[in-house]
């Protein structure tokens, strides 16, 4: 009844703990959430300003459906400060959020017959828009072991003739692993001599807590310019998600594919949130450093609160604001088999919501999303600890029952 490719994409598996976590909360039940992929933090006050004065100055109409060239420019010259890459309004459209470009460059792309890998643990929507572009989604998988870390050699033994893209998400949701300038050096040369493009998903480039290089942009374009996509958003480092700005940066025949493209669907992001991202691009930076901080913060903290039960095998994460733990030491056969089953228990027994793993195609791992205040990450932390200290009672319970 329904097109054939809806058959062959999901609702996010993360929906079904978030619905019954807003359920209980509308109950009045005193849920601590750790489910959130969005800051807590309001969107800093001089963004919502130019915001207010768009409205005020009646700026409410259609823009040019690729954006307006006040923000095209003020992204490139973000891009320019950041990582000293050039790019120019015609190699650059503004889209709703970060996922909208990524989907724009997927549809744009990759075809029936294309390849195109990318990496997991990771952000389920990547593998979805390469099924939603009719091509082939082949995964490579990282492992905890090593941080996640993402490895050149792992994407090059996967290419196969018909490879048309790779895309990698750097930091990484839900890992918070980065690629290293190294890396993707030696991937985008291998790339670079048979075609492939790169789209580099850079939604928590302002997040990163190491001091790991990780000019990603300088690399691609000093070795593959003419096939590398660039696309990043406003919503997770200016705190700006509801407001959906995200933006591409790469070749301006892509781009106006990609305008083509946006010109029959959406068209045009809001005119007062361009208003707003101008402000936030080309306004003063130490918000974004200032969240950071308290990031931190709550990531060294609450790692501390989990790391003391062994049984969590909790990495601390160089990017993002997740911590991704390993609880596969509380999963049995004859208890709570799988990580959603856990993230269900926890939720009706200790009123805690996280994202189990089965959403990141990582069964026995659970997200923990550290985007709210320490005091609720303290409460969260302590209910947990109780929790996974009772589950073993859970097994025998299910056992006898
Ligand atoms: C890895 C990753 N990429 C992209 C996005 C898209 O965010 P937005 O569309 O709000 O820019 C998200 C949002 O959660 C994400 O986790």
């Amino acid at each position: 009844m329904l097109a054939e490719r809806t058959t062959r994409i999901g609702v996010s598996p993360t929906m079904k703990v978030a619905a019954e976590a807003m359920r209980l909360k509308a109950q009045g039940v005193d849920i601590v959430d750790l489910g959130a992929g969005e800051p807590d933090f309001p969107t800093p006050r001089h963004v919502s300003e130019a915001a207010h004065a768009a409205i005020d100055a009646n700026f409410t109409k259609y823009t040019t459906n690729s954006g307006t060239d006040e923000l095209k420019r003020a992204v490139c010259a973000r891009y320019k400060a950041d990582y000293g890459v050039e790019y120019s309004p015609s190699e650059t459209i503004i889209t709703a959020g970060g996922k909208q470009a990524l989907y724009n460059a997927a549809m744009c792309l990759f075809g029936a017959g294309d390849e195109v890998i990318t990496h997991m643990p990771g952000w389920p929507t990547l593998v979805e828009q390469i099924k939603l572009a009719d091509a082939t989604p082949v995964v490579i998988r990282t492992h905890a072991e090593d941080g996640f870390a993402l490895h050149a050699e792992s994407f090059i033994g996967a290419m196969t003739p018909r490879t048309r893209g790779i895309v990698i998400n750097s930091p990484g949701n839900p890992t918070g692993a980065l690629i290293s300038e190294t890396e993707l050096a030696r991937l985008a040369d291998e790339a670079a001599a048979r075609g492939i493009w790169i789209l580099l998903d850079l939604c928590y480039e302002r997040l990163i807590y190491s001091d790991t290089p990780h000019n990603l942009p300088g690399v691609l374009a000093a070795r593959m310019k003419d096939r590398t996509v660039l696309c990043g958003s406003a919503s997770k480092a200016y705190a700006m998600t509801g407001w959906r700005c995200g933006w591409a940066l790469g070749p301006a025949a892509l781009v106006s594919a990609c305008n083509a493209l946006q010109s029959h669907s959406t068209s045009n992001v809001c005119s007062i949130t361009q208003k707003a991202a101008v402000a936030a691009l080309t306004g003063p930076q130490d918000c974004v450093l200032d969240m950071l901080e308290e990031y931190r913060r709550r990531r060294d903290q609450l790692w501390t609160w989990l790391a003391a039960e062994p049984r969590l095998r909790v990495l601390k994460p160089e990017g993002a604001f997740y911590l991704f733990i390993d609880v596969s030491d509380f999963l049995s056969p004859d208890g709570i088999r799988t990580t959603a089953d856990f993230a269900q228990a926890l939720l009706d027994e200790a009123h805690v919501a996280l994202t189990p793993g089965e959403a990141f195609d990582a069964p026995g791992f659970v997200r923990i999303s550290y985007a709210t205040s320490l005091g609720e990450l303290q409460r969260g932390a302590e209910r947990i600890l109780q929790f996974v200290r009772s589950v073993e009672h859970h097994g025998r319970a299910a056992a006898g029952a």
